[in-house]
This record gives structure tokens, sequence and C-alpha cells, in this order.
């Protein structure tokens, strides 16, 4: 793992952006993994503003988001289709046909889930994986004791999961119960995996996932032994970090 600590969230989109662009320039098809939720949109909007600049070009790019609501009308603002049509697609300009977003209303999501994973690896995986951490440390959707081995199947949000998502609906009971989510095993198939966190809240997820060890309770651990894993934190994120000054 890459540490990399900046001071405010603006450096965090920043640097994670120029972390994107160095390792999706040059490819002819690059293929991005997409993470929603409030932690990538500095990073997406910085994408947006260095691509107008002439850094990189998403025009032929792939999108594959990492998760999706089961029980949420697909028409929803927060659905992660329309999220991510909202806060990628547009601002990115990317062709909407090229982007896809597990379908969380697929009649047969059993057939849909294992059509999701072949379709990443029909296109040779994905270049770089944007990523957040919950503050109870899954990734993707993969809650706390998810298989390290998982693929793209059907789960179960946790109280907490919902809770903190509670901001993007009128009420808790709004929140969905599931999801579709890349499996922990997608995730680290990634070439290269680009984590952006920000925020005290986040600070014993990011302590616990860096420094402590491997282990189904803190999904994020895993990304221990991803072989190219950068995270940008700011320093309120970095806060619990025993070990910060040897990041600096
Ligand atoms: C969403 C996702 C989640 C979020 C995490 C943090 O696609 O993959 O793992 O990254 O829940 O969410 P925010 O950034 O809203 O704090």
């Amino acid at each position: 793992m890459e540490i990399i600590i900046v001071a405010n969230e603006e450096e965090v989109g920043r640097v994670a952006a120029d972390k994107v662009i160095e390792h999706l320039s040059g490819l002819a098809t690059p293929v991005i993994g997409l993470a929603t939720g409030s932690s990538p949109l500095g990073l997406y909007a910085e994408l947006a503003r260095r691509q107008d600049e002439g850094d990189i070009d998403f025009s032929h790019a792939l999108g594959f988001a990492l998760d999706e609501y089961v029980g949420i009308d697909p028409a929803h603002p927060e659905s992660y289709r329309n999220v991510i049509n909202r806060t990628v697609v547009e601002p990115l300009r990317m062709a909407p046909e090229r982007v896809r977003v597990p379908d969380g209303a697929a009649e047969d999501l059993e057939a849909a889930v294992e059509e999701y994973d072949a379709a990443i690896e029909a296109v040779g995986g994905v270049d770089v994986q944007v990523l957040g951490i919950g503050s109870n440390g899954h990734i993707g959707f993969n809650e706390p004791f998810s298989s390290f081995s998982s693929r793209t199947r059907v789960e179960v949000l946790t109280p907490q999961t919902r809770e903190d998502n509670a901001r993007f609906f009128d009420s808790l009971d709004q929140v969905p119960t599931h999801c579709v989510t890349q499996g922990l095993g997608t995730i680290m198939d990634s070439h290269c995996a680009v984590m952006v966190v920000t925020g005290e809240h986040k600070a014993d997820a990011v302590a616990a996932m860096v420094e402590g060890p491997v282990a189904a309770v803190m999904p994020a651990s895993i990304l221990q032994f991803h072989p190219n894993c950068i995270v940008v934190i700011d320093e309120a994120a970095a806060s619990k970090l025993q070990h910060a000054d040897l990041f600096r």
C-alpha cells in the first residue's frame, strides 16, 4: 500500500486524479472501476477538469460501478445508476452504454451478478479501481466478514451502512436493505486501486485498514495484499495512524 497524506479534501481529489491519469493514460481502452458516495466526488470533478485541459480522454473508456442497491426504483435519483450518470458519465463525457452498473432490478439476479464479473474479465479487467471506505471498513458493499475471495453477488447491508447512507434518502426506512456488490476477490483483481478518504469519521477505519491485521472484520484490510494500491487521505482521516510519519 502506498499511503499519501495531504492537507485537505481538495488536495485528495487533485493527487488521486494524478494517480488515475498516470495509470490510464496511453491505454487504448482504459477501464475504470467506479465507486459512488461522497468520497470520490472531488476526484471525479478534478478528472473532468483535467480532461478539459487535455490531460486525459475518457471518450473510449469503459466503466464498471462497484455496486447497486437491490429493491430501489431504478428511476430513483439515489439509485447508483443515476448517481453514476450524474457524477461520472455526464461530467467525464463518457458514453453511457460503455459504463455498466450492476443491475439490482434484474429478474434473474443470480445470472446478472455472474455475468457482471464475466463482463469485467472479458475486457481484460479493471485498470484503475476507484474506492472509498465505509466507516465499518467496507469496500464496495463488502461488509465485515465478507469472504476475501468473494465475487460479485447479492449482499445484505449492515444497520451501520444503512444509517451512514440515510443522508441520501428522506428517512432511514427508505434505505434499501440489500445490494449487489463486486466481491473482494473482484476488487483485488483490479490492476491498480486508488482509494480516497477524507474526514475524521473515517480515521478509525483507515488506521485499522493500514496498520491493523488483515482480518475479515475489516474488509478493506485485504488491500494490504493488493499489488498496486494507493490510498490518498487528508490529515483528518490520517489522524489515528500510529505511523503517519513513516508515510509522509
Ligand atoms: C459505494 C461504495 C462504498 C463507499 C463507502 C464510503 O459505491 O463502494 O464502499 O465508497 O461507503 O462512502 P462515502 O464516500 O459516501 O463516505
